[in-house]
Protein backbone atom coordinates (compact mmCIF):
# COMPACT_ATOMS: atom_id res chain seq x y z
CA UNK A 1 0.00 0.00 0.00
CA UNK A 2 1.22 3.94 -0.84
CA UNK A 3 1.12 6.07 1.91
CA UNK A 4 -0.57 9.24 0.91
CA UNK A 5 1.98 11.50 2.14
CA UNK A 6 4.96 9.92 0.17
CA UNK A 7 2.85 9.96 -3.16
CA UNK A 8 3.64 13.64 -2.48
CA UNK A 9 7.50 13.82 -1.12
CA UNK A 10 10.41 14.21 -2.85
CA UNK A 11 11.61 10.63 -3.56
CA UNK A 12 14.11 10.84 -0.66
CA UNK A 13 13.69 6.60 -0.39
CA UNK A 14 14.90 6.27 -4.00
CA UNK A 15 16.98 3.38 -4.91
CA UNK A 16 20.92 3.56 -5.49
CA UNK A 17 22.05 4.57 -8.89
CA UNK A 18 25.30 4.06 -10.82
CA UNK A 19 25.53 7.64 -10.92
CA UNK A 20 25.04 10.72 -8.49
CA UNK A 21 25.74 14.82 -8.30
CA UNK A 22 25.53 16.76 -5.33
CA UNK A 23 25.53 20.49 -5.73
CA UNK A 24 25.61 22.73 -2.77
CA UNK A 25 25.26 26.31 -3.36
CA UNK A 26 24.77 29.63 -1.55
CA UNK A 27 22.44 31.93 -2.22
CA UNK A 28 23.79 35.59 -3.40
CA UNK A 29 22.95 38.99 -1.64
CA UNK A 30 19.33 39.75 -2.42
CA UNK A 31 18.74 36.27 -4.37
CA UNK A 32 15.19 35.75 -2.38
CA UNK A 33 14.20 39.04 -4.59
CA UNK A 34 15.65 37.39 -8.09
CA UNK A 35 12.42 35.59 -9.50
CA UNK A 36 15.33 32.78 -10.54
CA UNK A 37 15.61 30.78 -7.50
CA UNK A 38 11.92 30.85 -6.72
CA UNK A 39 11.49 29.91 -10.65
CA UNK A 40 13.87 26.97 -10.30
CA UNK A 41 11.41 25.59 -7.34
CA UNK A 42 8.09 25.78 -9.08
CA UNK A 43 10.24 24.64 -13.25
CA UNK A 44 12.11 21.33 -11.09
CA UNK A 45 9.86 19.00 -12.38
CA UNK A 46 9.52 20.26 -15.71
CA UNK A 47 13.58 20.29 -15.63
CA UNK A 48 13.21 16.84 -14.88
CA UNK A 49 10.57 15.55 -17.18
CA UNK A 50 12.47 17.22 -19.89
CA UNK A 51 15.72 15.59 -19.27
CA UNK A 52 14.59 12.12 -17.61
CA UNK A 53 12.20 10.98 -20.56
CA UNK A 54 15.41 11.20 -23.15
CA UNK A 55 16.67 8.57 -21.37
CA UNK A 56 13.91 6.66 -19.20
CA UNK A 57 16.15 3.72 -18.64
CA UNK A 58 18.33 6.42 -16.47
CA UNK A 59 15.62 6.81 -13.70
CA UNK A 60 16.74 10.19 -13.06
CA UNK A 61 15.80 11.99 -9.86
CA UNK A 62 16.68 15.35 -8.21
CA UNK A 63 16.17 16.07 -4.99
CA UNK A 64 15.93 19.58 -4.00
CA UNK A 65 16.61 20.94 -0.05
CA UNK A 66 16.66 24.44 1.68
CA UNK A 67 19.17 25.30 4.48
CA UNK A 68 17.79 27.23 7.78
CA UNK A 69 18.83 30.59 6.89
CA UNK A 70 17.99 29.88 2.90
CA UNK A 71 14.18 29.02 4.01
CA UNK A 72 13.64 32.67 5.74
CA UNK A 73 15.32 34.59 3.42
CA UNK A 74 12.97 33.03 0.81
CA UNK A 75 9.92 31.65 2.33
CA UNK A 76 9.84 33.35 5.83
CA UNK A 77 7.03 31.78 8.20
CA UNK A 78 6.04 29.44 9.19
CA UNK A 79 8.62 27.28 9.20
CA UNK A 80 9.60 23.48 9.49
CA UNK A 81 9.83 22.59 13.07
CA UNK A 82 13.31 21.56 13.10
CA UNK A 83 15.26 23.05 10.89
CA UNK A 84 18.28 24.93 12.09
CA UNK A 85 22.16 25.44 10.76
CA UNK A 86 24.21 22.11 10.85
CA UNK A 87 25.96 22.21 14.64
CA UNK A 88 29.35 21.14 14.28
CA UNK A 89 30.47 18.57 16.83
CA UNK A 90 34.06 18.82 18.44
CA UNK A 91 34.87 15.10 20.40
CA UNK A 92 37.62 13.25 19.74
CA UNK A 93 37.16 14.02 15.95
CA UNK A 94 35.49 16.92 14.41
CA UNK A 95 32.82 17.12 12.53
CA UNK A 96 32.78 20.65 11.06
CA UNK A 97 29.43 22.61 10.07
CA UNK A 98 29.87 24.51 6.25
CA UNK A 99 27.72 26.87 4.28
CA UNK A 100 24.54 25.50 2.59
CA UNK A 101 21.73 27.54 1.06
CA UNK A 102 20.75 24.72 -1.43
CA UNK A 103 21.07 21.01 -1.99
CA UNK A 104 20.55 18.91 -5.51
CA UNK A 105 20.49 15.28 -5.01
CA UNK A 106 20.50 14.20 -8.50
CA UNK A 107 20.68 10.52 -9.16
CA UNK A 108 20.53 8.41 -12.21
CA UNK A 109 21.79 5.48 -14.20
CA UNK A 110 23.83 7.36 -16.35
CA UNK A 111 25.92 10.29 -15.74
CA UNK A 112 25.46 12.07 -18.90
CA UNK A 113 21.80 12.81 -17.44
CA UNK A 114 23.09 13.75 -14.22
CA UNK A 115 25.01 16.60 -15.54
CA UNK A 116 22.70 17.19 -18.28
CA UNK A 117 19.88 18.21 -14.73
CA UNK A 118 22.91 19.67 -12.91
CA UNK A 119 23.95 22.05 -15.71
CA UNK A 120 19.70 22.33 -16.57
CA UNK A 121 19.84 23.79 -13.00
CA UNK A 122 22.83 25.87 -13.44
CA UNK A 123 20.84 28.06 -16.37
CA UNK A 124 17.67 28.43 -14.73
CA UNK A 125 19.32 29.64 -11.34
CA UNK A 126 21.60 32.21 -13.51
CA UNK A 127 23.64 34.46 -11.02
CA UNK A 128 21.66 33.75 -8.04
CA UNK A 129 23.60 31.37 -6.53
CA UNK A 130 27.36 30.18 -6.37
CA UNK A 131 27.97 26.76 -6.34
CA UNK A 132 30.31 26.16 -3.10
CA UNK A 133 30.57 21.50 -3.70
CA UNK A 134 29.89 19.76 -6.19
CA UNK A 135 30.99 15.96 -5.77
CA UNK A 136 30.21 13.71 -8.66
CA UNK A 137 29.40 10.32 -6.88
CA UNK A 138 29.78 6.84 -8.89
CA UNK A 139 28.92 3.32 -7.75
CA UNK A 140 32.04 1.09 -7.00
CA UNK A 141 31.62 -2.55 -7.69
CA UNK A 142 28.66 -4.22 -5.48
CA UNK A 143 27.63 -0.86 -3.93
CA UNK A 144 31.03 -0.76 -1.54
CA UNK A 145 32.64 2.37 -0.69
CA UNK A 146 36.33 2.84 -1.49
CA UNK A 147 36.92 1.58 2.01
CA UNK A 148 36.09 -1.64 0.53
CA UNK A 149 32.76 -2.65 2.83
CA UNK A 150 29.07 -2.73 1.28
CA UNK A 151 27.39 0.11 2.62
CA UNK A 152 23.55 0.31 2.77
CA UNK A 153 22.71 -3.02 3.36
CA UNK A 154 20.64 -2.29 6.83
CA UNK A 155 18.95 0.81 5.14
CA UNK A 156 15.23 0.39 5.90
CA UNK A 157 12.99 -0.40 2.37
CA UNK A 158 9.27 0.06 1.41
CA UNK A 159 7.36 1.13 3.94
CA UNK A 160 10.06 1.56 6.63
CA UNK A 161 11.98 3.60 4.76
CA UNK A 162 9.00 6.06 4.34
CA UNK A 163 8.57 5.97 8.48
CA UNK A 164 11.83 6.66 8.65
CA UNK A 165 12.05 9.68 6.54
CA UNK A 166 8.53 11.48 5.88
CA UNK A 167 7.33 13.65 8.37
CA UNK A 168 3.89 13.24 9.31
CA UNK A 169 1.58 14.71 12.26
CA UNK A 170 4.48 15.88 14.45
CA UNK A 171 4.49 19.25 11.88
CA UNK A 172 1.04 19.22 10.10
CA UNK A 173 2.01 22.24 8.10
CA UNK A 174 5.20 20.34 6.24
CA UNK A 175 3.65 16.72 6.32
CA UNK A 176 5.10 15.16 3.65
CA UNK A 177 8.65 16.92 4.19
CA UNK A 178 12.05 15.54 5.45
CA UNK A 179 15.55 16.40 6.89
CA UNK A 180 18.90 15.67 5.41
CA UNK A 181 21.90 15.85 6.32
CA UNK A 182 25.54 15.84 4.49
CA UNK A 183 28.67 15.38 4.79
CA UNK A 184 32.03 15.02 2.50
CA UNK A 185 34.62 12.57 3.79
CA UNK A 186 37.72 12.19 2.79
CA UNK A 187 39.66 8.65 3.38
CA UNK A 188 43.23 8.24 4.38
CA UNK A 189 43.85 5.03 2.28
CA UNK A 190 47.46 4.16 2.98
CA UNK A 191 46.54 4.51 7.00
CA UNK A 192 43.32 2.15 5.90
CA UNK A 193 45.40 -0.40 4.22
CA UNK A 194 47.89 -1.00 6.48
CA UNK A 195 45.43 -2.12 8.79
CA UNK A 196 44.61 -5.82 9.45
CA UNK A 197 41.29 -6.57 7.02
CA UNK A 198 40.16 -8.11 11.02
CA UNK A 199 40.69 -4.83 12.53
CA UNK A 200 38.43 -3.27 9.83
CA UNK A 201 35.88 -5.75 10.04
CA UNK A 202 35.63 -4.75 14.10
CA UNK A 203 35.31 -0.92 12.90
CA UNK A 204 32.50 -1.74 10.23
CA UNK A 205 30.94 -4.61 12.66
CA UNK A 206 30.95 -6.84 9.67
CA UNK A 207 32.79 -8.88 7.43
CA UNK A 208 34.20 -7.44 4.38
CA UNK A 209 34.13 -9.51 1.16
CA UNK A 210 30.41 -11.01 1.99
CA UNK A 211 29.11 -8.07 3.77
CA UNK A 212 26.99 -10.70 6.71
CA UNK A 213 27.35 -9.01 10.37
CA UNK A 214 29.12 -10.15 12.87
CA UNK A 215 27.87 -11.98 15.78
CA UNK A 216 26.77 -9.72 18.98
CA UNK A 217 29.54 -11.28 20.91
CA UNK A 218 32.19 -10.19 18.13
CA UNK A 219 31.60 -6.99 17.75
CA UNK A 220 33.52 -4.49 19.29
CA UNK A 221 31.76 -1.93 21.63
CA UNK A 222 33.17 0.86 18.98
CA UNK A 223 31.90 -0.74 16.16
CA UNK A 224 29.76 1.46 13.53
CA UNK A 225 26.85 -0.57 13.66
CA UNK A 226 26.63 0.02 17.63
CA UNK A 227 27.45 3.52 17.41
CA UNK A 228 24.89 3.87 14.94
CA UNK A 229 21.62 1.83 15.98
CA UNK A 230 19.67 4.03 18.41
CA UNK A 231 16.75 3.67 19.82
CA UNK A 232 14.10 5.50 21.65
CA UNK A 233 11.16 4.02 23.47
CA UNK A 234 12.62 0.07 22.91
CA UNK A 235 12.34 1.25 19.17
CA UNK A 236 15.21 1.45 16.51
CA UNK A 237 15.35 5.16 15.10
CA UNK A 238 16.27 4.92 11.28
CA UNK A 239 17.06 7.34 8.88
CA UNK A 240 17.49 6.34 5.35
CA UNK A 241 21.21 6.63 3.65
CA UNK A 242 22.39 7.07 -0.08
CA UNK A 243 26.08 7.60 0.44
CA UNK A 244 28.41 7.56 -2.77
CA UNK A 245 32.47 7.26 -3.33
CA UNK A 246 34.39 9.96 -5.31
CA UNK A 247 37.44 10.74 -5.74
CA UNK A 248 40.28 12.01 -7.87
CA UNK A 249 43.08 9.95 -8.44
CA UNK A 250 45.63 12.96 -9.62
CA UNK A 251 45.32 14.71 -5.80
CA UNK A 252 44.96 11.19 -3.98
CA UNK A 253 41.17 11.95 -3.16
CA UNK A 254 39.10 8.69 -1.63
CA UNK A 255 36.03 10.10 -0.44
CA UNK A 256 32.93 8.90 0.62
CA UNK A 257 29.88 11.46 0.38
CA UNK A 258 27.65 10.91 3.38
CA UNK A 259 23.83 11.70 2.80
CA UNK A 260 21.15 10.93 5.30
CA UNK A 261 17.27 11.51 5.55
CA UNK A 262 14.99 11.41 8.01
CA UNK A 263 12.21 12.36 9.71
CA UNK A 264 13.87 14.35 12.21
CA UNK A 265 17.21 15.81 12.04
CA UNK A 266 17.72 14.65 15.78
CA UNK A 267 18.16 10.89 15.11
CA UNK A 268 21.14 11.59 12.94
CA UNK A 269 22.46 14.21 15.16
CA UNK A 270 22.39 11.28 17.67
CA UNK A 271 24.46 9.41 15.31
CA UNK A 272 26.83 11.56 14.82
CA UNK A 273 27.55 12.70 18.53
CA UNK A 274 28.29 8.76 19.16
CA UNK A 275 30.60 8.39 16.44
CA UNK A 276 32.48 11.71 16.95
CA UNK A 277 32.05 11.87 20.81
CA UNK A 278 31.82 8.07 21.84
CA UNK A 279 29.25 6.29 23.42
CA UNK A 280 30.32 6.36 26.11
CA UNK A 281 32.43 9.94 25.39
CA UNK A 282 35.82 8.54 24.07
CA UNK A 283 34.38 4.90 22.54
CA UNK A 284 34.24 6.98 19.31
CA UNK A 285 33.69 5.76 15.73
CA UNK A 286 37.21 4.25 14.98
CA UNK A 287 36.21 4.74 11.19
CA UNK A 288 37.26 8.68 12.14
CA UNK A 289 40.39 7.92 12.45
CA UNK A 290 40.99 7.26 8.80
CA UNK A 291 38.29 9.51 7.15
CA UNK A 292 37.70 13.43 8.01
CA UNK A 293 34.74 15.39 7.34
CA UNK A 294 35.58 18.06 5.16
CA UNK A 295 31.64 19.83 5.01
CA UNK A 296 28.51 19.41 6.97
CA UNK A 297 25.32 20.71 6.12
CA UNK A 298 21.29 20.30 7.22
CA UNK A 299 19.03 21.18 5.04
CA UNK A 300 14.89 20.52 5.00
CA UNK A 301 13.31 18.76 1.91
CA UNK A 302 9.69 19.88 1.43
CA UNK A 303 6.98 17.68 -0.21
CA UNK A 304 7.02 17.99 -4.34
CA UNK A 305 3.93 19.75 -4.22
CA UNK A 306 5.29 23.01 -2.11
CA UNK A 307 8.01 23.43 -4.42
CA UNK A 308 5.56 23.24 -7.95
CA UNK A 309 3.58 25.48 -6.03
CA UNK A 310 6.25 28.08 -4.99
CA UNK A 311 5.60 31.13 -7.04
CA UNK A 312 8.21 34.07 -7.70
C1 LIG B 1 26.15 1.33 8.26
C2 LIG B 1 30.01 3.11 5.94
C3 LIG B 1 29.13 7.50 7.83
C4 LIG B 1 25.01 5.80 9.73
C5 LIG B 1 27.29 1.43 7.51
C6 LIG B 1 27.97 0.31 6.88
C7 LIG B 1 29.02 0.81 6.22
C8 LIG B 1 29.05 2.24 6.44
C9 LIG B 1 30.05 0.05 5.38
C10 LIG B 1 27.54 -1.17 6.98
C11 LIG B 1 26.58 -1.59 5.91
C12 LIG B 1 25.22 -0.91 6.01
O1 LIG B 1 24.36 -1.33 6.78
O2 LIG B 1 25.06 0.07 5.30
C13 LIG B 1 30.09 4.46 6.24
C14 LIG B 1 31.15 5.34 5.80
C15 LIG B 1 30.91 6.56 6.33
C16 LIG B 1 29.69 6.47 7.12
C17 LIG B 1 32.31 4.92 4.88
C18 LIG B 1 31.70 7.83 6.19
C19 LIG B 1 32.99 7.87 6.28
C20 LIG B 1 27.95 7.42 8.53
C21 LIG B 1 27.33 8.51 9.23
C22 LIG B 1 26.16 8.03 9.76
C23 LIG B 1 26.07 6.63 9.40
C24 LIG B 1 27.91 9.93 9.32
C25 LIG B 1 25.10 8.71 10.59
C26 LIG B 1 25.17 9.94 11.05
C27 LIG B 1 24.96 4.45 9.49
C28 LIG B 1 23.86 3.59 9.91
C29 LIG B 1 24.20 2.29 9.50
C30 LIG B 1 25.48 2.39 8.83
C31 LIG B 1 22.60 4.01 10.64
C32 LIG B 1 23.38 1.00 9.73
C33 LIG B 1 23.73 0.44 11.09
C34 LIG B 1 22.92 -0.82 11.40
O3 LIG B 1 21.79 -0.66 11.87
O4 LIG B 1 23.43 -1.92 11.15
N1 LIG B 1 27.98 2.59 7.23
N2 LIG B 1 29.23 5.17 7.04
N3 LIG B 1 27.16 6.29 8.66
N4 LIG B 1 25.90 3.70 8.84
FE1 LIG B 1 27.58 4.42 7.98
Amino acid sequence: TIDVRYANSQPVTGKLTQSAIFLVMTLKAGAEHDAAVKGLCADLSSLLRAVGFRAQEGCLSCIMGFGSEAWDRLFGKPRPAELHPFREIRGVHHAVSTPGDLLFHIRANRMDQCFEMASAIMDRIGGAATVVDEVHGFKYFDERDLLGFVDGTENPVDQAAVDATIIGDEDPGFAGGCYVITQKYLHDMQAWNALPVEYQEGVIGRKKLSDIELPEHAKQRYAHNVLTNIEENGQQLQIVRANMPFGEIGKGEFGTYFIGYARSPTRIERMLENMFVGLPPGNYDRLLDVSRAVTGSLFFIPAAAFLDDVSD
